[in-house]
């Protein structure tokens, strides 16, 4: 089964020293039952905080999120979660990894082995079952949290930079096994990357993010023809406009850092200085 999810008003403020920081500000996003939503931004956007949220992990200090009908407002079993750190119990083998959450939820053992054997045949492991987390590469480390994300069968999948540490190579292949799994299972997902690149591979729908405070600067819906080309005009095109929105966020941020830097005066309206061609 599979849920939409409506962000609304969503605004985050972690207090405390020197100063409290808004982290997100007033975030509106609906994503559709089933939909593949893609989340870009610069680092400390507010990225993490924003699944953490959902997730029921954080609570919010403004707004709302809506999982399905029901405003979340704890740790969600209707939602699994990928890491960008493998994060698998070092000690347990990688059937037990897959199966721990169904060992949480009082499922007995021959039935959670045998639900946690098909979601490693999901994702190409079978076989892999008795291995430990440290014998595996990181990317098929990787697919095991996939397979233990899916194991309590959630509405919503929640991935934060999972294939950040991956090598260009096989972080390919792991998106093209977690399409396969996404349209296998129909899931509702959210996936945040800082690479343009897989947002536009993967998402029906890429939000860029801007910070300080974090909020949304752009949504693309993309409805290029799956399995994506890479070297298709369109997916250039949608790239490219992606990377536009990003590259603005990004240089206003800099524009600030220089102007911060300098100290006794800043710029009023970073934006206002225009292109850096421009040398104005
Ligand atoms: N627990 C926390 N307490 C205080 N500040 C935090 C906490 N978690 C994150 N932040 C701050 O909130 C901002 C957003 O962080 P995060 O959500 O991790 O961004 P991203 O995942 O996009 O890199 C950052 O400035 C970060 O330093
Ligand atoms: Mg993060």
């Amino acid at each position: 089964m599979a849920a939409g999810i409506r962000l609304q008003g969503l605004t985050h403020v972690f207090g405390g020293a020197p100063e409290p920081l808004t982290a997100l500000a007033g975030i509106d996003l609906a994503i559709g039952p089933g939909e593949f939503a893609c989340v870009v931004g610069p680092t400390g956007c507010g990225k993490t905080t924003l699944l953490r949220i959902v997730a029921g992990l954080v609570r919010p200090t403004g707004g709302a999120v809506v999982l399905g009908s029901a405003v979340v407002s704890g740790p969600q079993t209707t939602t699994g979660m990928v890491f960008q750190q493998y994060s698998l119990l070092p000690w347990r083998n990688v059937l037990d990894n897959v199966a721990f959450g169904l060992e949480l939820r009082g499922v007995g053992r021959a039935e959670r082995r045998r639900r946690a054997a098909g979601l490693l045949e999901l994702v190409g492991l079978s076989g892999f079952g008795r291995r430990r987390p440290y014998e595996l590469s990181g990317g098929m480390q990787q697919r095991v949290a996939i397979a233990r994300a899916l194991a309590t069968e959630p509405d919503l999948l929640l991935l934060d930079e999972p294939f950040g540490a991956l090598d260009e190579r096989t972080r390919h292949r792991l998106q093209d096994e977690l399409l396969a799994i996404w349209q296998r299972t129909g899931k509702t997902v959210l996936f945040v990357t800082h690479n343009i690149d897989e947002a536009v591979y993967l998402g029906d729908r890429v939000v860029v993010m801007a910070d300080r405070p974090g909020r949304v600067a752009a949504e693309f819906r993309l409805d290029l023809p799956r399995p994506r080309d890479r070297m298709d005009g369109r997916f250039v095109g949608a790239l490219l406009a992606v990377r536009g929105v990003l590259e603005r966020v990004m240089s206003e941020e800099e524009v600030r850092e220089e102007t911060q830097n300098r100290g006794g005066y800043r710029a009023e309206k970073p934006a206002d200085r225009g292109p850096a061609c421009c040398g104005r």
